[in-house]
């Protein structure tokens, strides 16, 4: 394919509404040779959450971002448009309601810019990209508030045709939600409003801040919680993994036992599919949004080498919470030990999906920089169950499976995690003691798998192997 470079100039505008009222923030301009985005001058004295915890608007100023990749758009903004490839699902979605418009965009850079400006607000997160100003104060303030719809016949049978891949028109959900903003990866998610109180099989495209999201109380500050809240709402493909939103939703609840922050979550069906509602994370009690940034567009925006969310060990992490120039957290030590522990689980728990898109930090930037920490767990699927995805890990860590210096093996797995732990500056005894928290809080978790009721046998057998053979391998640390 060729290479997605623009055919002609290009400019949007981001905005915000971090503050709870939507501002400005920039200018994005991208050309053949550059991406360059560039802040809003009233927006740097706001002391609101910038483009990224890499630009602080306090430190850049008036001085624009440069990526210098040709045609292509920052990480930071790819990561607000639905990813090509065959599973698509909502990047179909929004192809078809451009389709719908009449425009039919070249893949490649133009494709991906006519997705930003339909899609790219309202999405996880703090940023919103628009065509234009005016664009954005019409989305922010015409919106009206759709009520909650039952998912009845016509939108679940759309939704079921989509989940099998029946190339489906995606127009009649379009039709009843409006094109919802979206979120990346491989099983089919959207992005909905659900009763605050929890599932109850309704829904609506996601809240804006306006005043029918919180039962008419007026603008942020009015007092009155949510009446809704906003869901990431994941839909399984039983044909290709069967009791996937079970497997998901045991996984977040051993996270949650072991003392991890997890949204809350209801496994529910929708029109006959297995469903998984997350409550997101990147909003406040009022509906404002919280700064998301996953580790990675956090270091693919400065390092080359870093082209997708598979491309770097695990110790880039460690290196960037220690970098002082960045100061991306409050507390590096403890989001170090956080790191650790979102490893070690992974394994004992048979995640093999822990990639830098699965992990990211929260919050922060009150327009000078840092102030994060790492989100709440999300998508910590046991996806070693199923045979096609059964990886240790897709990220390197300390050296597993590779030579290292004075031995005469290739790393063993208790060996690496000690490597790791000690890149992350925790000593032994407390590596230790982080493992045993881990070790104890997966104690129950072959039977916890044997309970499950959706996932198939082998699946089962095969999850219940890993876990114990991991604990075998790793319990002698502890
Ligand atoms: N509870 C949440 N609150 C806010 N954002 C969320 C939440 N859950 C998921 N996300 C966002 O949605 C993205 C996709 O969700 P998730 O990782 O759970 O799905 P996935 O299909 O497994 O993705 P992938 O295939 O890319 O790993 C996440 O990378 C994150 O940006
Ligand atoms: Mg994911």
């Amino acid at each position: 394919m060729a290479p997605p470079t623009p055919e002609r100039d290009h400019l949007a505008v981001v905005w915000t509404r971090a503050g709870g009222v939507p501002v400005k923030m920039g200018s994005l301009y991208v050309n053949e040779a550059e991406a360059r985005f560039q802040y809003a001058e009233p927006f740097v004295d706001a002391h609101l959450p910038g483009l990224s915890l890499l630009y602080p608007p306090a430190l850049y100023g008036a001085r624009p971002v440069v990526y210098r990749r040709g045609g292509r758009l920052h990480p930071r903004f790819q990561a607000l448009i639905p990813p090509a490839g065959r599973h698509a699902f909502l990047r179909h979605l929004l192809l078809a309601a451009l389709r719908a418009r009449g425009e039919a965009p070249t893949p490649g850079f133009e494709e991906d810019w006519a997705l930003l400006l339909l899609a790219g607000h309202g999405s996880i997160g703090h940023v919103d990209c628009f065509a234009d100003d005016e664009a954005a104060r019409a989305w922010y303030t015409e919106a009206p508030t759709p009520p909650l719809v039952e998912v009845g016949p016509r939108l679940g049978a759309t939704l079921r045709d989509l989940v099998a891949w029946l190339d489906a028109d995606a127009a009649p959900l379009l039709h009843l939600l409006g094109p919802t903003p979206t979120v990346g990866g491989a099983v089919p998610k959207l992005l909905l409003a659900i009763p605050a109180t929890g599932w109850t099989g309704e829904v609506a495209v996601p809240t804006r801040g306006g005043a029918a999201d919180r039962g008419g109380a007026g603008g942020r500050g009015g007092g009155a919680e949510a009446e809704r809240i906003d869901v990431v709402l994941k839909l399984e493909r039983t044909a290709v993994y069967p009791g996937l939103v079970e497997l998901e939703a045991m996984a977040l609840a051993v996270h949650r036992d072991a003392s991890f922050a997890v949204p809350r979550f209801w496994v529910a069906e929708v029109a006959g599919l297995p469903a998984l509602a997350v409550e997101r994370f990147d909003r406040d009690a009022h509906g404002a949004p919280i700064p998301f940034e996953s580790w990675f567009t956090l270091l693919a925006g400065g390092a080359r080498d870093i082209a997708t969310p598979y491309d770097s060990a695990l110790e880039r992490i460690g290196r960037a919470l220690d970098t002082p120039r960045l100061a991306l957290v409050d507390d590096p030590r403890a989001a170090k030990r956080h790191l650790f522990l979102r490893l070690v689980m992974a394994l004992l728990t048979g995640n093999g999906d822990l990639h830098l898109d699965n992990l990211a930090l929260l919050g922060g930037d009150g327009g000078s920089g840092g102030g994060a920490h790492f989100s709440p767990v999300y998508d910590p699927t046991p996806m070693r169950a199923y045979s096609l995805h059964d990886m240790v890990t897709p990220l390197p860590f300390g050296d597993y499976g590779q030579p290292a210096a004075g031995l005469d093996h290739p790393v063993t797995l208790i060996e690496a995690v000690a490597r790791f732990g000690g890149a992350l500056g925790i000593r032994r005894d407390e590596r230790a003691a982080l493992l045993g928290r881990a070790l104890a809080a997966t104690a129950d978790y072959p039977e916890r798998v044997a309970a499950l009721t959706r996932l198939p046998e082998p699946n089962k057998r095969r999850l219940e192997a890993i876990a114990l053979e991991v604990r075998d391998r790793l319990a002698p640390a502890a």
